[in-house]
């Protein structure tokens, strides 16, 4: 532009990143092989380049994102040319291109995206989002313009999305050639490496000695660049084609269940449907942050038909226990509201393993219908406890809900009459009570079993 002179140099691999013309792109490698660097200069050439063009830049946290690339584009972007609104994070540049800086913390925040429209959207360590987040993002490229549609992502190995961005882009793939995934889209995965970052090489010679310190692990994953070392994923059996379905109606005799779990960063509930050939079926979800028990029950209840009967609605034990304050638990809140709970185990070691069992084979027991948006996302993004090898990683926390509330649900399964249990599960309703009395000596001690002693 007119008066104003830009010098970057960039290196050899960021040309290619900024020079390739897939629709997906992926930068990936080592920490430090300067992708995000990358992901700027490439941004304000588009700007630039395209007069009126509109992008998007996420990382998944706000903070990650204010101390990376925010700070790097207000360094590197021309202060004559280019504003940025830092109360709605929009960089507006005077040809009237526009960049957005976004960021998605749990699987619903992509919806405040829901009506935009975007040319490029740039994710920078993509492997942090969930592959429910990317799909649905990449959906808002579009646009009448005749600008470039592209989503460009920059990533190292590691993170929650490691198992999906590496069957998207790395796995039975050549590295640096472009080819045309089974959707048809075109692809090109770029890995850089430290060394191919001259200007860090040279700015801060003993930033390699400290990725060398690290361990093993993470040292492959952050220095080497390695996709393949990094085993991290938990339920690695999980696969899209195998668990996911297209919605069907459950017929009116199948039993179903609800499974919740509740807190007030988030409730998550699933519904799910027992058919006679013993396979499940979760066929609804609610997972909603920030609402009070009354809320919850009453959002719950409005997503239930009345012509669908719960057979049981389970909950895990810990909303038992009673408030200081109040005297009463969760549980005594949520049925003066309508939903009472059964009571499942919070043994979580062996409800993840059943989990496993039900998703295990060829033939799962356990599907998804493909509207349950957040539990498709979380489930295959839960991370192996570095720790405790046996059991999930409780972070990120927001992608835990949902699948704690499976988890419910398949410890209850596998153990529906919990012998070592038997305090109350559940308040009992007036229909259980007329089942009781009206049922004879054996159909009672059945009853008991199912509901729990009666409260
Ligand atoms: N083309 C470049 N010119 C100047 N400095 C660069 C360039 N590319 C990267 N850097 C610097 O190298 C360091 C690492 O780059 P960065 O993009 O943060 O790497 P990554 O995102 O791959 O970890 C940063 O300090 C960045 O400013
Ligand atoms: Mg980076």
């Amino acid at each position: 532009m007119m008066g104003v002179s830009i010098k970057l140099s960039v290196t050899k691999k960021q040309k290619r990143f900024i020079d390739a013309t897939e629709s997906e792109v992926l930068f990936g490698g080592a920490a430090g092989g300067g992708k995000s660097y990358g992901q700027m200069v490439d941004a304000l050439l588009f700007a630039m380049k395209y007069p009126g063009s509109k992008q998007l830049v996420l990382r998944r946290t706000f903070a990650e994102l204010d101390k990376s690339l925010i700070r790097t584009s207000l360094s590197l972007f021309p202060r004559e040319l280019y504003t940025l609104n830092s109360s709605t994070h929009t960089g507006r540049f005077k040809n009237g291109s526009i960049i957005d800086f976004g960021y998605c913390m749990t699987e619903n925040d992509v919806y405040q995206y829901q009506s935009a429209e975007y040319d490029v959207i740039r994710f920078d360590e993509l492997t942090h989002f969930t592959e429910g987040q990317y799909v649905y993002l990449i959906s808002r490229v579009r646009g009448a313009n005749s600008f470039p549609k592209q989503i460009k992502s920059s990533t190292n190995p590691g993170g929650v999305g490691h198992g999906w961005v590496k069957k998207r882009f790395i796995d039975k793939r050549e590295r640096g050639k472009s080819f045309i995934g089974e959707d048809g889209m075109k692809r090109i995965f770029i890995p850089s490496l430290l060394d191919d970052n001259k200007f860090l090489r040279e700015g801060d010679p003993d930033y390699k000695k400290r990725l060398l310190a690290l361990p093993e692990r993470e040292k492959k994953a952050l220095l080497y660049g390695d996709w393949d070392i990094f085993e991290g994923q938990y339920f690695s059996e999980f696969s899209r084609d195998k668990h996911v379905i297209s919605p069907f109606e459950i017929p009116t005799g199948w039993r179903k269940y609800r499974t919740v779990d509740y807190g007030l960063d988030r409730l998550a509930c699933l519904w799910i449907a027992a058919a006679p050939d013993g396979g499940f079926y979760v066929y609804r979800e609610l997972c909603e942050s920030n609402l009070t028990i009354s809320e919850a029950a009453k959002k719950m209840l409005a997503m239930t038909p009345d012509s669908e009967d719960i057979y049981a609605t389970l909950a895990p034990p810990d909303l038992w226990s009673r408030s200081q304050e109040t005297g009463r638990s969760k549980a005594t809140l949520f049925s003066e509201y309508g939903i009472n709970f059964t009571k499942t185990a919070n043994d979580r070691e062996a409800g993840w393993l059943c989990l496993k069992e039900l998703l295990a084979t060829d033939t799962p027991r356990l599907r998804i219908f493909s509207t349950c948006r957040e539990i498709i996302s979380c489930l295959p993004a839960l991370q192996i406890d570095k720790l405790r090898p046996s059991d999930c990683a409780t972070e990120p926390h927001a992608i835990t809900h949902a699948p704690d509330a499976l988890r419910g649900f398949a410890i209850f399964y596998a153990r529906p009459d919990n012998k070592n249990d038997d305090t109350p599960r559940v308040r009992w309703t007036q229909d259980m009570w007329e089942d009781y009395y009206s049922a004879k000596d054996e159909e009672r001690k059945y009853l008991k079993r199912k509901y729990g002693e009666p409260i």
